[in-house]
């Protein structure tokens, strides 16, 4: 038995529309017309063959298309009716409290994958053995940053079609800055889930996630569905809150709700990741997971609603000297703070209207170049349109022309100076293993114990929407990987 009927529309509609614009019946064999004009045969040969021609072309078409999605039919009823892959990981268990499938999506900021090998951490592990885990963790978008990273979980979307493209900012069309804290729609782009949620007549409800608290299209920002963004509000009183949503009646419980908690982030900046502050900051976040599991339990819907415990990014130490200084540019390019965004790890340079970026571009290759900047081999400056495409980080405006990429685990700062050296950072190139969150789901869709490859994190809206059998927006997602990941229903 699947997840009880929703009164919306089902995944399918786009497949089903297609199908009823196909011709009910083949078209007209030419035949009967070419016995009627025999007497005019020349003159009508090339109209005939014309006739013929397309006739043949539109026959062709409809059986292509016939046969590609009888394809894609079978390919899905083979996916699963598949005996191994049943037998390994069995069907969706039905519900057996709630009357419809509840998400449970948890951002714990900054939680590298691996950090759950640093200390016992009870509640994670109850996720891990009983539930589905991206191995080696989830894959996040360039840069790796939070902003960019949790709007992309929300959308479904890479950085450069969401709008949030760094934590900070500048946009040339109107110069105005964007910064962490700024809910106004214009920023904020695309659809996210929560919105999509409620456009199908369903409640979503975010205790804090990026962008949930910008009203924009059918989704406002109130109580008691929505809080502001507070960071000093207990991680108790979040769980509370998101536990008080389960004891309210069928139509007024959220199909979705975010929970954010803003360690190991915060600790993993001040020194690093692999410090034994860490392991107090996990292990709190583990004793929060204990007392939400503790209240799902003692409501008795622990095992009906979908968990997904993920991060927006890893994390790594900048020690041992790995800086790079803009000082050093000085005899080839100075660049005042007023024309980069950001420095470090993402060099983001927007020089002024009346200087030529060609120019800026070439005078940093010449410095690095030259041999004269220390550490120059660990900064790899792009103008945008030649930035490589795996990191899909070009199509906005938003983008400044010139990007430079800073070595995992290095630093560019503007000067020498005696600050504190030995720190934690992210926002590195999404290849960087230490960059790689967790990924870990449980609920009556995830088959236990099982791994999966790692994936990229605009996947995610797709799964969302597919536990809750809504039609998500257009996104950078995939529709195969809900297919390959949920389990199939009896
Ligand atoms: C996994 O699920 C089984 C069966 O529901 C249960 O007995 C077991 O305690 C669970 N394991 C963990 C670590 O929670
Ligand atoms: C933020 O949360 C703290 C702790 O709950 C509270 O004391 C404070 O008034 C809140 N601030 C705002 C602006 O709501
Ligand atoms: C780039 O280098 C050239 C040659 O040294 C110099 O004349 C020019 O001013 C530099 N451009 C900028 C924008 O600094
Ligand atoms: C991402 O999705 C948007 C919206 O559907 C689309 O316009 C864009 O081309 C997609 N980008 C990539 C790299 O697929
Ligand atoms: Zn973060």
């Amino acid at each position: 038995m699947g997840p009880p009927a929703l009164n919306i529309s089902s995944s399918e509609p786009v497949e089903d529309a297609q199908q009823n614009l196909l011709p009910s019946k083949p078209p007209p064999l030419p035949e009967d017309s070419l016995l009627e004009v025999q007497s005019q045969r020349r003159a009508n040969w090339a109209r005939f063959s014309f006739a013929f021609g397309v006739a043949a072309c539109i026959f062709a078409c409809v059986a292509a298309v016939f046969v590609l999605f009888s394809c894609r039919h079978r390919n899905q009823a083979d996916f699963y009716s598949d005996p191994e892959y049943t037998q390994r990981w069995g069907f969706s268990r039905p519900l057996k409290t709630l009357s419809r499938p509840v998400v449970l999506l948890i951002s714990s900021d900054g939680f590298r994958y691996g950090y759950h090998w640093k200390v016992p951490l009870p509640n994670i592990h109850r996720l891990q053995v009983n539930g589905t885990e991206a191995v080696p963790g989830m894959i996040p978008v360039y840069p790796t940053l939070t902003f960019p990273n949790h709007y992309s979980i929300a959308t479904g979307l890479y950085p450069a079609w969401h709008g949030i493209i760094a934590n900070y900012f500048s946009d040339p069309s109107s110069n105005e800055r964007f910064h962490p804290g700024i809910i106004d729609p214009k920023w904020w782009l695309g659809e996210p889930i929560w919105e999509s949620i409620v456009k199908h007549g369903l409640i979503s409800a975010t205790y804090f996630w990026p962008g949930s608290d910008v009203s924009k299209g059918a989704w406002n920002c109130n109580l008691p569905y929505c809080q502001h963004y507070n960071h000093s509000v207990p991680y108790e009183d979040r769980v509370d809150t998101v536990l008080a949503y389960f004891d309210l009646p069928d139509d007024k419980r959220p199909s979705l709700i975010t929970l954010y908690f803003e360690e190991p982030d915060h600790t993993g900046h001040m020194v690093g990741a692999d410090d034994p502050h860490i392991d107090k900051a996990i292990v709190r976040v583990d004793q929060m997971l204990g007392r939400l599991f503790d209240g799902l339990d003692a409501r008795n819907v622990f095992d009906d609603v979908s968990i997904i415990l993920l991060s927006d990014h890893g994390m790594v130490g900048t020690c041992d000297k790995k800086i790079i200084y803009l000082e050093d540019f000085a005899p080839w390019i100075s660049m005042p703070s007023s024309w980069t965004d950001t420095l470090s790890p993402v060099l983001a340079v927007r020089p002024p209207p009346n200087v030529d970026v060609k120019e800026v571009y070439q005078n940093i290759t010449e410095a690095l170049s030259s041999g004269k900047v220390a550490n120059s081999e660990f900064l790899q400056v792009y103008l945008k349109e030649d930035f490589p495409s795996r990191l899909h980080y070009s199509s906005s405006d938003r983008i400044p022309p010139i990007i430079g990429i800073v070595a995992e685990g290095y630093k560019l700062e503007r000067k020498r100076s005696p600050a504190k050296e030995c720190a934690g950072a992210h926002g590195y190139d999404n290849e960087a293993s230490s960059m790689h969150p967790i990924f870990i789901a449980h609920g009556p869709q995830f088959a236990k114990g099982r791994q999966i490859a790692s994936f990229v994190n605009v996947e995610v809206y797709n799964l969302i929407a597919s536990i809750l059998g809504i039609q998500g927006a257009a996104n950078n997602g995939t529709l195969s990987f809900s297919r390959t990941v949920l389990l199939p229903s009896i």
